[in-house]
């Protein structure tokens, strides 16, 4: 894993906006694999900004979403769709069209054949070249919560307490509204991308930023199985990095890796 700490939220997600700008003008076609949550927001609002100067664009390419609640309604504007459409999609945001924005159907009657159409869908377009993460607080990536299989592909998953309650702030902070379950592409999924960048931000993310680049592998932190990737590209600020034991080796490697 290469680990970029940065002083702030906004700095990493200029070093990260830049690595996708430099990767989509050498392949304009690729496929990019994008996450919800607060934490791409900074990230998505750069690739706006290149997109306005000419700097950048996603006309020619597919996105694919990591996940989507099961049962929320169509219309609602925290359905991860109208999320990443409100982020992304149009001529004014980063030239994605909306038919090039790809998300798993949480309508369908049966969720698992969902699931199943979801991940041959990405397997028919090539794979995912690079891909977007951010994680939870208990070590989720896209919905992978404690205790799920490691290999799993797209999937129904129930969310974990912990992910509801954290949640809760995009749906009024009221736990009640917040979907219980969700269709999520598995960690083996993810694991196919041929690149994969994760952001975290924040002293919330620290415990789960520790276990992921320094824990054991353990379905206990699934985040934690992006160590057995070949390329992955770790982007966080001081507050997350604040639990990791050795920044001093991390930091040292990141200034070498830029001098390359
Ligand atoms: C959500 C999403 C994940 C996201 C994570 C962290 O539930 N399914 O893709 O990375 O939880 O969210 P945030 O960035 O808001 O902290």
């Amino acid at each position: 894993m290469r680990i970029g700490i940065f002083p702030t939220s906004a700095t990493a997600c200029a070093a990260g906006a830049q690595m996708i700008i430099d990767r989509f003008a050498a392949s304009p076609g690729a496929v990019l694999g994008v996450a919800t949550g607060s934490t791409p927001l900074e990230l998505y609002a750069e690739l706006r900004t290149a997109k306005a100067q000419g700097r950048f664009t996603l006309a020619h390419s597919r996105a694919f979403a990591l996940d989507e609640y099961v049962g929320i309604a169509p219309d609602h504007p925290e359905a991860y769709r109208n999320v990443l459409r409100a982020e992304l999609v149009g001529e004014d945001k980063t030239g994605l069209a909306e038919k090039d924005l790809v998300t798993p159907d949480g309508q369908h009657p049966d969720p698992e054949a969902a699931a199943k159409a979801y991940d041959t869908a990405i397997r028919e377009v090539g794979g995912i070249d690079l891909q977007i993460l951010g994680i939870g607080s208990d070590g989720h990536i896209a919905f992978n919560e404690p205790g799920s299989s490691l290999v799993s592909r797209t999937h129904h998953e129930a969310l974990a307490a912990q992910t509801i309650t954290d949640n809760a702030r995009f749906f009024g902070n009221d736990l009640s509204q917040v979907p219980t379950s969700a269709l999520t592409q598995g960690l083996g999924t993810i694991m196919e991308a041929r690149e994969i960048m994760l952001l975290a931000f924040g002293s919330g993310k620290s415990a789960a930023v520790r276990e992921l680049i320094e824990g054991p592998i353990s379905q206990r932190w699934p985040a934690t199985i992006l160590q057995m990737h070949p390329l992955v590209t770790v982007l966080l600020d001081e507050a997350a990095a604040s639990d990791l034991e050795l920044t001093d080796l991390y930091r040292a490697r990141w200034n070498l890796s830029q001098r390359a």
